[in-house]
């Protein structure tokens, strides 16, 4: 079945049995917590029934590495190459005359974000907000559109604060804009296709745009319709549109909120979005992805792991898997070993490619890269402290540190020495 939409994906996430639909009535405020343990038990979960709201809401389609083989129609080990090999065949968006994603369209006083089921992640967050919203606008030189992922606290009936600074790719378009001193136009896309997602996480270089690497992973063209109230397209087919402007020279307090590394970010001076229209579906799905979460951890992963998979490759290594789950700064990667010493060239091609990288595993083929107790298996009785051991001091790291935690680099080599095949050969359970 070709996914067309999010619809689409939730119905095949069901045949696989992920989906867990809770029918019962819950109020806004349990549902975090809720979230959580679904994510715990590696579920989709779709709250059918918020109290005082009106429409659903789903969180984690994106809860394992296998729901990710599952968008791309591949096996969990080769969504990487997936990745690799369909972000280099981009297709552009084809413009329709209307979509699902347009049956409501609320203008002026009729336009309410407040009524929407966005919630409260983490208990010191400064209210509500929008976490799985892709941002879309349009570059005012070159015209082309790019498309992210942006964190918008909601502060009333027509008001979302948003996060967006260079050197991300919008927060350079919005200081082109407002050096010209023009608002930016900006739609966020709610209720998206997976592998949507996936390309708007993604930051290929700027100038590509995200909806026509999007093509290349659906292998159509993402159908689009053009905006009611500003100069832009959104996919047809997904659940809501929010329409507005960035204005210049106009910030307000923003924050705190709980970020993906499982901090708290402070309040910071952020930029503001007024909403001009909502376009939606009649009953729309609204989504929400929990910063840190499995879900946002796979979704920023990705990209990364292709750059260091291309890197790794280049070596000549035979890689079998690799993950930066479930925390983006480490990397387990599994190997067939062909020269005793070649995971060091691994890790240094690793640490190369991706400069947040801090910590980096090195596996034998025979260990689950996508198990982190299979690697820690594999670090406990395969790794020798004294050997495989790679310290690199003073190195470029996560830039926001300022206690030099992420300037340096641990790289372990956890294979088993080679031609000793027969000593590490791992119990299985007799399956007479
Ligand atoms: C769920 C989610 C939320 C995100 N929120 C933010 C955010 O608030 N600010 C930000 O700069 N990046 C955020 N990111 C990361 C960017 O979306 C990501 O780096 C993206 O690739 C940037 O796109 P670009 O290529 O247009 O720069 C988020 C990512 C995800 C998956």
């Amino acid at each position: 079945m070709m996914i067309q939409d999010l619809r689409d994906f939730l119905e095949i996430l069901e045949q696989q049995g992920k989906v867990y639909r809770l029918k019962d009535a819950v109020p806004l405020k349990k549902i975090p917590a809720i979230m959580r343990q679904k994510e715990r038990s590696g579920q989709t979960v779709i709250f059918e029934n918020i109290e005082g709201f009106e429409y659903p809401l789903v969180n984690n389609i994106l809860g394992g590495r296998e729901f990710l083989a599952l968008a791309f129609g591949c096996s969990r080990e080769e969504v990487v190459t997936e990745y690799i090999k369909r972000s280099k065949n981009l297709i552009e968006p084809k413009i329709v005359p209307d979509g699902p994603v347009q049956e409501v369209v609320l203008t002026g006083s009729k336009v309410n974000i407040e009524e929407f089921p966005f919630l409260i992640h983490s208990e010191r967050d400064a209210g509500r907000y929008i976490t799985a919203g892709i941002v879309i606008a349009r570059d005012p030189e070159t015209g082309i559109r790019n498309a992210s992922f942006n964190r918008m606290q909601l502060k009333g009936s027509h008001k979302l604060g948003i996060r967006m600074m260079p050197p991300q790719h919008l927060g350079q378009i919005y200081e082109k804009a407002e050096k010209r001193n023009m608002p930016l136009e900006v739609a966020v896309v709610l209720g998206n296709h997976p592998l949507d997602m996936v390309a708007a996480a993604s930051s290929p270089p700027f100038g590509v745009d995200e909806f026509a690497m999007a093509g290349g992973f659906r292998r159509e063209p993402v159908e689009m319709v053009k905006c009611k109230t500003v100069d832009l397209e959104v996919p047809a087919r997904a659940e809501m549109v929010i329409e507005g402007v960035v204005y210049p020279k106009e910030r307000e307090a923003e924050g705190p909120f709980g970020d993906f590394m499982g901090y708290y970010v402070p309040v910071m001076e952020n930029h503001v979005l007024h909403i001009k229209a909502i376009t939606r579906r009649t009953k729309p799905f609204l989504q929400a992805i929990k910063a840190g979460s499995i879900e946002d951890t796979h979704l920023l992963a990705l990209s990364r792991e292709a750059k260091v998979y291309e890197a790794v490759e280049g070596t000549g290594a035979k890689i079998k898997a690799l993950s930066l789950v479930p925390m983006i700064f480490t990397c387990f990667i599994s190997i067939e070993k062909r020269f005793e010493e070649e995971a060091k060239n691994v890790l240094m091609a690793a640490f190369g490619s991706y400069s947040w990288l801090k910590n980096c595993v090195v596996v034998d083929h025979d260990v689950d890269v996508f198990d982190p107790l299979d690697v820690w298996w594999a670090v406990s009785t395969r790794f020798c402290p004294e050997r495989g051991t790679m310290v690199i001091p003073r190195a470029v790291g996560f830039p926001r540190d300022p206690h030099r935690i992420h300037q340096s680099k641990l790289g372990i080599d956890a294979t088993a020495p080679l031609g000793q095949w027969d000593e590490y050969e791992r119990t299985t359970v007799p399956n007479f």
